[in-house]
């Protein structure tokens, strides 16, 4: 579905990605994990378009869209959720998820309301409250469900669980299966917490120092001793 070869980009003229190959299929969940500043935040901007490609492609859906601009990726159905959630913190619950539908090409619809309510009671709850007043976890999940609202094919999440309570990150987990299981959506997942990261991982890539260091199997995602040297734990 999306593939990266030898991915070179950074800022200025400053490579941080130093030549990626990575992949991932229609439906699959893969994670990237890594340390801080290892390049994994810059590797998700560069798939959506938001750091120039310097060498190497993306190939997404069976085209090169290296010169495509991020709205042009988001109307191809790649959906993004920036690290530190960016949701609007003077727009409500609702203008906010109003602002992810713009992109949609179904546009608007009651039935996508009802559905994403029923995946985040907690947002219907509050649809009318402003987001900034929110927790950092109903942040979080408003940041989901706002790139629900676009309809994508393809969500690049990236750390979803910083700055959210622990008892929250289980829920966070709990969505982005039924996101990938009943939508049917695939979703390429950065994080460094390692609860959320064997809850969902289908395999991964181990990223350091802008390479991609190591492939990892679902085995190895289990295997606490195994990856713990790609994390900062
Ligand atoms: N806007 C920017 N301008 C210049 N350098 C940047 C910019 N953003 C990130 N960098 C640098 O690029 C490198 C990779 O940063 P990046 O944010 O991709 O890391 P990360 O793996 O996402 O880290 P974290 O886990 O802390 O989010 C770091 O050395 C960082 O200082
Ligand atoms: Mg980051």
């Amino acid at each position: 579905m999306l593939s990266t070869k030898k991915l070179v980009s950074g800022y200025g003229k400053v490579p941080i990605l130093h030549g990626v190959d990575f992949e991932i299929n229609e439906g699959e969940v893969v994670s990237i994990i890594g340390r801080n500043g290892v390049g994994k935040s810059t590797f998700i901007k560069t798939v959506i378009g938001l750091n120039g490609v310097m060498d190497g492609t993306i190939e997404y859906l069976g085209n090169n869209i290296n010169k495509k601009r991020p709205f042009e990726r988001a109307w191809l159905g790649m959906g993004y959720v920036p690290q530190g959630h960016m949701v609007f913190p003077n727009l409500t619950v609702k203008e906010n998820l109003e602002m992810g539908e713009q992109i949609s090409k179904q546009g608007h619809s009651d039935d996508k309301y009802t559905f994403i309510y029923d995946y985040f009671p907690i947002l219907k709850e509050r649809r009318n409250q402003k987001a900034g007043t929110m927790s950092g976890g109903q942040q979080a999940m408003l940041s989901i469900a706002r790139v629900l609202t676009g309809d994508p094919k393809l969500i690049l999440l990236d750390e979803p669980t910083e700055g959210v309570q622990p008892n929250i990150v289980d829920s966070i987990g709990d969505i982005i299966l039924k996101i990938n299981e009943e939508l049917g959506v695939a979703i390429l997942l950065v994080e460094q917490h390692l609860g959320l990261i064997q809850s969902v991982s289908q395999r991964g890539y181990a990223m350091d120092k802008g390479r991609i260091v190591d492939s990892l199997s679902r085995e190895q995602i289990d295997n606490y001793e195994y990856i713990k040297k790609f994390l900062a734990i």
